[in-house]
């Protein structure tokens, strides 16, 4: 992997200089991406499915040729990839489409982000479901038998993270998904952290539905992803959770035939320059590689360990392994407030980082802190960035 190569490709680094360690937020962009959206804008920016004239039926085949992309890419079919604006808009195309049944549970775990918990909640209190946790130990480790135990035959649903957004732990989904539909259950993965980090291939994972954040995988912002499942489709285990333009094959005034999938899935104007990016951001991460991005990410982990084990007042969370790990690490200088350290590596090294509960207070409160420091890499990035904030950190602890 041709490190600066791939940082020639990201215009942002060369114009700020910033060393951007918050990829776990949202990833830069690369030119190819920015390129493919100002090609729709300026050459065949029209509506999708919605007209006959040529620049229309042009974005229809970009638009279209983006889930074919993105079906390569996670190893399932086209009409199984529904674009969504984000992985939480696509839980809760998960969540509001499902016909919950009274008395059943929802089993998701402690380590989850606001997106894999809230939808579920509510969704729970709606329909008078339990929703049920699994916890980890503190690092993020998973007894499977504790999923065993929590899943049983009232389990409507079992959704887990395919990486944590704050431990950067890895559990083990193919294993939990079988707990799950050995019980009858449906299962989620929540792809949030992972994809463009591990390689995923839905089928393979076992997963029902998937959950994907476009945008933390070189995406434009408002682009994400649901894996649904055909067979889950067509028996109308999920429905639409919204309806209107697009989302039709016939309608009266009194009725409708929905259209097939993904069009019924995606209701009114959809972000169509993201989508046309998206696609283009993918084939540009297969093109690095996901194992390549892999091997960095244990190689950043690694150096990071090595520094972070040399600043005493530093402590840091999920587990200690490189590989155990997808590319981000969360850690507090002892006495200092998380934002504080976020700003000063800010003002002082250029070091972009996301400080304070990550969309996951309940892990927070798991973890006993009210907050931590994240630095989430990606394929741009440097050991030589990581010395720079590694640096930062010690003058900083020195000072406190
Ligand atoms: N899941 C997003 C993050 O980790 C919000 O930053």
């Amino acid at each position: 992997m041709n490190i600066e190569k791939i940082r020639a490709d990201f215009p942002l680094l060369k114009k700020t200089g910033v060393i951007y360690f918050d990829n776990a937020a949202t990833s830069l962009k690369p030119q190819c991406v920015l390129d493919k959206m100002t090609e729709y804008y300026t050459e065949y920016g029209a509506n999708i499915h919605r007209g006959a004239h040529k620049l229309s039926v042009r974005a229809s085949q970009e638009y279209e040729r983006a889930h074919r992309i993105a079906a390569k890419f996670f190893g399932t079919k086209e009409s199984e990839i529904i674009m969504a604006f984000n992985t939480t808009h696509a839980l809760n195309l998960v969540s509001y489409g499902i016909d919950w049944k009274t008395g059943n549970n929802i089993v998701s775990s402690c380590i989850e982000h606001h997106s894999n918990l809230l939808p579920w909640m509510y969704a729970a209190k709606k329909n008078n479901l339990e929703h049920k946790i699994v916890e980890s130990d503190l690092e993020g480790n998973f007894d499977l038998e504790k999923w065993q135990e929590t899943i049983d035959n009232k389990t409507q649903l079992v959704s887990i993270t395919a990486a944590s957004n704050v431990l950067g732990c890895m559990p083990p989904v193919k294993e939990i998904g079988k707990i799950a539909h050995d019980a009858g259950a449906l299962f989620m993965v929540d792809c949030a952290a992972a994809a463009g980090h591990i390689p995923l291939n839905f089928k393979k994972i076992g997963a029902d539905f998937a959950a994907v954040a476009g945008h933390k995988a070189f995406g434009p912002t408002g682009t994400g992803i649901l894996y649904a499942s055909e067979d889950l489709v067509k028996k109308e285990v999920i429905m639409p959770a919204y309806l209107g333009g697009g989302t039709v094959s016939d309608a009266s005034c009194h009725d409708y035939t929905l259209a097939h999938s993904p069009d019924r899935f995606e209701a009114g104007t959809p972000n169509i320059a993201g989508v046309i990016g998206l696609g283009v951001a993918l084939e540009y991460i297969s093109k690095i590689g996901v194992d390549n991005i892999r091997k960095h990410d244990i190689e950043m982990m690694s150096h990071t360990f090595k520094r972070f084990g040399e600043i005493l007042s530093l402590e840091y969370y999920g587990p200690r392994i490189p590989e155990k790990k997808v590319g981000l690490v969360t850690f507090n200088i002892k006495g200092m407030d998380a934002h504080d350290v976020a700003l000063l590596l800010d003002e002082t090294a250029n070091v972009a980082t996301r400080s304070g509960h990550h969309c996951a207070y309940p892990l927070m409160k798991f973890l006993g802190v009210d907050g931590n420091v994240r630095a989430s890499y990606h394929a741009y990035n440097t050991t030589e960035e990581v010395d720079v904030m590694c640096d930062a950190l010690e003058k900083i602890a020195r000072a406190v």
